[in-house]
């Protein structure tokens, strides 16, 4: 048994909680849409074919914005094939995913879906194969008023009430080769600024990112963000990150991704600031971190996908990655990472929502349930409000593949008198003792705890044994003056509950 003390000190603020921190993403890739989501045929859908079942899983995740239609596809799409009567749509080419896209589903469909499910539509527009004027398009289309064409056609497709889209992200992931339509920083960053002043003299209320490095790793990092962020500063609100990370051989250092997420942010932070200095600015651009998860990325080669177009599948089963508790783990360690930089992360989206590298799955005709990484992602979304505190943890350290880290990783939340401590033992033997301090924090009850481990770190729900993990309640949890008191088991997250 090892131990930790952690010290809160709740009159210290690291920044108020975005409630987009929470957000999530949707792509026409894979079973997300079709067969997700959306299911005519199903028992549980409803008249326009989605399922409610899924729709009461969204709700209870908490996710509060949606990022939608891509990803990689989104550099492909054509906006205008999902809108209009649904029999005269065209079925496309999907270049990113090797699949067809029947475009039964389009903005119309989904921002619809968007209000039932009570979350923010965040769009995407295709900055890959198309520019300035069809962004612009869309934005016409999607938000303004009757009494132009596009904002008539609208209408005219059966949606009077303009869509209200705040947050555009011009472009996905446009540093990556597999890109359709990658660009380099130079001509990306033009382009972005072109589109962000065009879409501005529409609405200059717009929220709008600029593309960031798809990952940390790429050989362009931080002078991407730079070079970007030189042409587009003045033009935009956030920069993006994304992030995946996977269990490799090495459960400990998986176990220790959020460290690496950690600096991911701020070396992007410093970046940005980086650019503010030269530019002699006074605007400050946050992160949008609008992708991050478990992935096993490796396991989506484009070898395994069928080649000749003529034979590419609709909704095709791909990225169904089973989510293990130790991926649980990381979700919630890697939440507890985004709360801590909450006052420059101000949006980011769990990617994805269902089927695809996603907290829930679906089985055509059959049931819905919950991954593993449901559980953290539910529980941080409800818990977290307020303000984020910073925790200063003593406790064990190890080496792994990302340097000496702590065993324990914590982060407080507060909301009035009342908040939540969030924690993960990155021990894989090793159940740690930990006591916090509260130091100040006056007349507090210990309301519930929330925990996600198991005996087996590997355990995981699937089809035939959906509910082999769920989350369970730490009976060690104690509070005591202002000291709180509780053992968390070896690879486990959890979440404690105080109420003022
Ligand atoms: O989320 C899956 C894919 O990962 C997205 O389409 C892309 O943006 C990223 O590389």
């Amino acid at each position: 048994m090892s131990t930790a003390h952690l010290t809160i000190s709740p009159g210290r603020s690291i920044g108020p909680i975005h409630r987009r921190l929470f957000g999530s993403f949707v792509e026409h890739l894979g079973r997300c849409v079709y067969d997700g989501i959306y299911e005519p045929g199903h028992a549980s859908a409803d008249e326009r074919g989605f399922r409610t079942d899924v729709l009461e899983l969204v709700k209870e995740l908490g996710a509060t914005a949606i990022r939608y239609p891509g990803g990689n596809f989104v550099s492909g799409y054509r906006w205008e094939d999902g809108v209009g009567p649904v029999g005269q749509r065209p079925t496309r080419l999907d270049l990113a995913w090797h699949s067809k896209e029947t475009n039964r589903i389009g903005l119309d469909e989904f921002a619809r879906w968007c209000r039932e499910a009570d979350v923010e539509l965040m769009l995407a527009v295709n900055l890959g194969t198309r520019g300035v004027q069809e962004a612009v398009d869309l934005l016409e289309y999607a938000n303004l008023r009757p009494g132009t064409t596009l904002a008539d056609a609208r209408v005219a497709n059966g949606t009077e009430e303009p869509h209200g889209v705040r947050m555009w992200c011009l472009g996905n992931e446009m540093d990556g080769p597999w890109q359709v339509g990658h660009r380099s920083a130079d001509d990306y960053g033009k382009l972005a600024a072109q589109t962000a002043r065009a879409m501005r003299m529409v609405d200059p209320n717009l929220e709008l990112v600029a593309c960031g490095s798809s990952s940390r790793v790429m050989p362009t990092f931080g002078a991407w963000e730079r070079q970007v962020l030189e042409h587009c500063y003045d033009d935009v609100d956030f920069i993006s990150c994304h992030a995946y990370y996977a269990e490799k051989s090495d459960l400990a250092s998986f176990l220790a991704s959020p460290a690496d997420m950690d600096r991911f942010i701020e070396s992007v932070v410093a970046t940005a600031d980086h650019v503010k200095a030269m530019k002699g600015s006074d605007k400050c651009i946050n992160i949008s971190f609008d992708e991050w998860n478990v992935w096993d990325i490796d396991r989506y080669h484009s070898d395994d996908v069928i080649t000749d177009p003529q034979t590419w599948p609709v909704a095709p089963r791909l990225l169904e990655d089973s989510y293990t508790v130790a991926d649980a783990v990381v979700v919630g360690g890697l939440l507890i990472s985004l709360l801590k930089h909450a006052d420059r992360v101000t949006a980011a989206s769990l990617a994805q929502l269902v089927n695809v590298i996603a907290p829930i799955m679906t089985e055509p005709g059959g049931i819905a349930w919950k991954q593993t990484t449901f559980f953290p992602f539910a529980t941080t979304a409800r818990l977290a409000r307020g303000v984020a505190i910073p925790v200063a943890v003593e406790a064990e350290t190890y080496d792994c593949a990302h340097g000496e880290v702590n065993l324990v990783d914590a982060v407080a939340t507060r909301d009035g008198g009342s908040g939540a401590v969030f924690l993960v033992n990155r021990s894989t033997e090793n159940a740690v003792d930990v006591t916090v301090d509260l130091a100040g924090w006056a007349d507090v009850k210990l309301a519930d705890t929330t925990s996600v481990w198991d005996e087996d770190p590997h355990a995981r729900n699937v089809l035939g044994d959906s509910e082999r993990v769920a989350p369970r309640a730490n009976e060690t949890a104690s509070l005591a003056g202002e000291t709180l008191r509780i053992t968390l088991p070896p690879v486990s997250w959890t979440a404690v509950q105080l109420v003022g």
